[in-house]
């Protein structure tokens, strides 16, 4: 895997000679925050050696590479869940190009299903923690310990500092933030209510297909990671009739300006 992203990070450099501070994965229907970007650089993920390449609809699959007030960013419009066939390793290894890309900080985007009563759709979460409850880990197997250590830290998955920041700008912007905790599970069913109950049990906010594996990834790699998520659909007995993908794009999209504005200025005062 070391050689597979080095490969791959040769192949980028060659192409684009940039080197990003800040690492985006835009989840779905958040794609339009490339529109912020002045767009240096767009590499599809079909022309990438080593790329897995995307089939969800909404999910666009291209690597694009551009400044936000001069700050470098790197974005992906697209990402891979381990629901569409792709392994562990396969979903994150992005994360691990971006790194040896140059990137030290990581913002992730999600679509989620909220179960904190306190939520709505539309609601916009700053992920505080998660819970990993996907069948596989991204870092089981041998550890190559050029990416980190095989035991790694979790106690500050989603950086503080940078929610402290995120908060501090959204006030400012007069946009409501909620702070929550995320649970990662395969999916493609949504859930249950009786899961989603489970959900709440557990302690979480909301649930969701992504994100879980990225961070650890992330992690493995001391990057510092903030993660934001837009609540797409309740996972209550009144809402879980009319969960479908398409209501999920549609509740995205319609959050997606805060979310743009939240992510693009933190990009640019942290
Ligand atoms: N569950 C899981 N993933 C999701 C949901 C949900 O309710 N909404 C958007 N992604």
């Amino acid at each position: 895997m070391w050689e597979q992203v080095q490969e791959t990070v040769s192949f980028i450099k060659a192409a684009t000679g940039f080197t990003p501070e800040y690492g985006v994965i835009l989840g779905s229907g958040l794609g339009g925050f490339t529109s912020d970007m002045e767009i240096e650089y767009t590499l599809p993920y079909e022309e990438i050696p080593n790329f897995p390449v995307s089939t969800v609809e909404g999910h666009k699959g291209a690597l694009v590479f551009g400044t936000i007030e001069g700050k470098k960013v790197v974005a992906m419009q697209g990402r891979f869940h381990f629901y569409e066939g792709y392994d562990m390793k396969q979903v994150t290894f992005p994360v691990r190009v971006m790194k040896f890309l140059g990137i030290e900080k990581l913002i992730v985007s999600n679509a989620s299903g909220g179960v904190n009563p306190n939520y709505k759709v539309g609601s916009i979460v700053v992920i505080k923690d998660h819970v990993n409850m996907m069948p596989e880990h991204p870092l089981r197997g041998k550890n190559d310990e050029r990416f980190g250590p095989r035991f790694v830290n979790m106690s500050e998955p989603y950086s503080r500092r940078m929610i402290v920041k995120a908060k501090e700008i959204a006030q400012s912007l007069n946009i409501v933030l909620q702070e929550g905790v995320y649970l990662g599970l395969q999916g493609p069913t949504f859930e249950t209510l009786a899961e989603y109950r489970m959900v709440k049990a557990l302690g979480c906010d909301c649930v969701g297909m992504s994100t879980v594996p990225e961070v650890i990834v992330a992690r493995h790699m001391e990057l510092e990671t903030f993660g934001v998520s837009v609540i797409t659909d309740m996972g209550d007995e009144e809402s879980i009739g009319t969960i479908t993908h398409t209501e999920v794009l549609e509740a995205a999209k319609e959050a997606e300006p805060k979310v743009r504005t939240l992510i693009k200025n933190l990009i640019i005062q942290y």
